[in-house]
């Protein structure tokens, strides 16, 4: 039998590259310039599988393209809210993705937007490099320590509890999360609260990890964004859509917050002029599982998504 085609939408880190050009009949992207839904649609239907990243848009036109060859959709990603799970039911299409994998790369992540915007350090490297840090002041530039401060998890989940356990063991930090499903008993000390508002209410630093798509979309409104302390820092390394973001801009604006950090965005890779503009506020362009390490186990994982599928074994990441 010939070898399965594959159409990979995106460069991907060298060895993974290597094994799905030995595996399988492999057109990669060397130039990693993003496909248009054109290609996309005539990737549909010339070949077995697909493997997109987030930054491709796997919707209901796309997976009704006629004449689909298509079996197969290993998305590059833990989240799936670039396609469109219930078209994908119903047309019988496999849809996979890649859990685990990059739990503590995403967690680091969160951690370092949480020191980031604590410790002010986008403000303050601004300072310096425009030439304006006039020296030591011991009033200049405070903070908030994290010891004894609580972090308010929202969305209890694989990388929810992973970014808790290294403020609760690491910084010393309590606890408090919303999960809609019971979750635990955790390694670490942590507190259930019965609603996102009580989280945010609660929280001296509020780190968002639920999905994105339908179900949580603007979850985090101008009115959640209200109920924090006034001290309060947000973090969100999730999706972009869960969040309000022109609220979130208002909030830091009028010092309603006191800072915020962010590493994804509702239509990236656009980002509100309002954001750019916010005080107190890093941005980092979804760099959440961007390490070395964690990108190559990714591109495995996908890949053994599409071996299993094509030799008709259980999927190791089945989502549809
Ligand atoms: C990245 O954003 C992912 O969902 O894996």
């Amino acid at each position: 039998m010939s070898r399965p085609r594959i159409v990979v939408t995106r460069r991907l880190p060298e060895a993974v590259e290597a094994r799905l050009a030995e595996t399988f009949d492999a057109a990669l992207n060397p130039t990693d310039d993003p496909m248009s839904a054109e290609s996309l649609a005539e990737a549909m239907r010339s070949a077995d599988g697909l493997l997109p990243a987030v930054s491709d848009r796997i919707d209901a036109a796309l997976i009704a393209t006629p004449g689909r060859r298509v079996q197969i959709v290993a998305n590059f990603a833990v989240g799936v809210n670039n396609i469109d799970l219930d078209a994908a039911r119903a047309a019988g299409l496999v849809v996979t993705n890649t859990p685990g994998v990059l739990t503590d790369a995403t967690a680091d992540l969160a951690i370092a937007l949480t020191l980031a915007a604590t410790r002010r350090m986008t403000e303050t490297e601004a300072v310096l490099r425009r030439g304006a840090w006039d020296g030591f002041r011991p009033t200049g530039y405070l903070g908030m320590g994290l010891q004894g401060r609580t972090l308010g998890i929202v969305g209890m989940g694989r990388i929810g509890q992973a970014t808790a356990r290294r403020a609760a063991l690491g910084f010393g930090m309590k606890i408090a999360y919303f999960n809609r499903s019971p979750v635990g008993p955790f390694d670490f000390p942590a507190e259930a609260l019965p609603s996102v508002e009580a989280v945010m209410a609660a929280a001296d630093v509020v780190s968002l990890h639920i999905p994105g798509g339908e179900g949580n979309r603007g979850l985090i409104s101008a009115a959640m964004i209200a109920a924090m302390k006034p001290t309060a820092y947000l973090v969100n390394t999730a999706r972009g859509d869960v969040l309000d973001e022109i609220a979130l801009a208002e909030a830091l604006a009028a010092g309603r917050i006191a800072g915020a950090g962010l590493d994804v965005y509702a239509e990236e890779p656009a980002v509100p002029a309002a954001l750019l503009a916010a005080p107190n506020l890093t941005l980092l362009p979804h760099i959440g599982s961007a390490t070395l390490e964690t990108r190559t186990a990714m591109g495995m994982l996908a890949t053994d998504n599409l071996v299993a599928h094509f030799a008709g074994r259980p999927l190791p990441a089945r989502v549809v």
